[in-house]
C-alpha cells in the first residue's frame, strides 16, 4: 500500500495535476502554466512572462501554439497533458490578459 503510494506520488510530481475536462483557460493556466509563468502572467526565475510587459506580446500564435505544444528551451512539452483545444483555450486567457 505505501508503495503504491509513493509510484502515485512519483506519477504526480512528474506529470503535474491533471487538467480536469471542461476546464476553462484560466483554470488551465493556474493549473499547468503559473508555477513557471507566475500569477498574473508576471512570471518567474523559472520563465519569462507572458502578459503586457512582456517580449511575448509581440509573438504571433502560430508561434505560441508551436511553444507550448513542443516546448522550447526548458519550457516542457504540453503534447500530451493538454488537447489541441485546450492549448487554444489557455492561449485564449493569455491574449485576453495582455
Ligand atoms: C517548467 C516551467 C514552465 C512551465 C510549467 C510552463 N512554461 Fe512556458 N516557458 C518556460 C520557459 C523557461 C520559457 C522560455 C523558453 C525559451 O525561450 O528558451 C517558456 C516560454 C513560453 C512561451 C513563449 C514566450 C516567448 O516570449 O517566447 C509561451 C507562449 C509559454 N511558455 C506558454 C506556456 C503555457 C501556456 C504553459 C502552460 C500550459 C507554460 N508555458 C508552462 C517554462 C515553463
Amino acid at each position: 500500500m505505501r508503495r503504491l503510494l509513493a509510484v502515485g506520488i512519483l506519477f504526480l510530481v512528474a506529470c503535474g495535476p491533471a487538467v480536469p475536462d471542461g476546464a476553462s483557460g484560466q483554470e488551465i493556466y493556474e493549473i499547468s502554466c503559473s508555477r513557471c509563468h507566475g500569477d498574473d502572467l508576471v512570471g518567474t526565475r523559472l520563465a519569462p512572462g507572458l502578459g503586457l510587459e512582456s517580449e511575448f506580446v509581440d509573438k504571433d500564435d502560430a508561434y505560441a501554439t508551436q511553444t507550448i505544444t513542443r516546448g522550447r528551451g526548458s519550457m516542457p512539452s504540453f503534447e500530451r497533458a493538454l488537447s489541441e483545444e485546450e492549448i487554444q483555450r489557455v492561449l485564449g486567457f493569455i491574449r485576453d490578459q495582455q
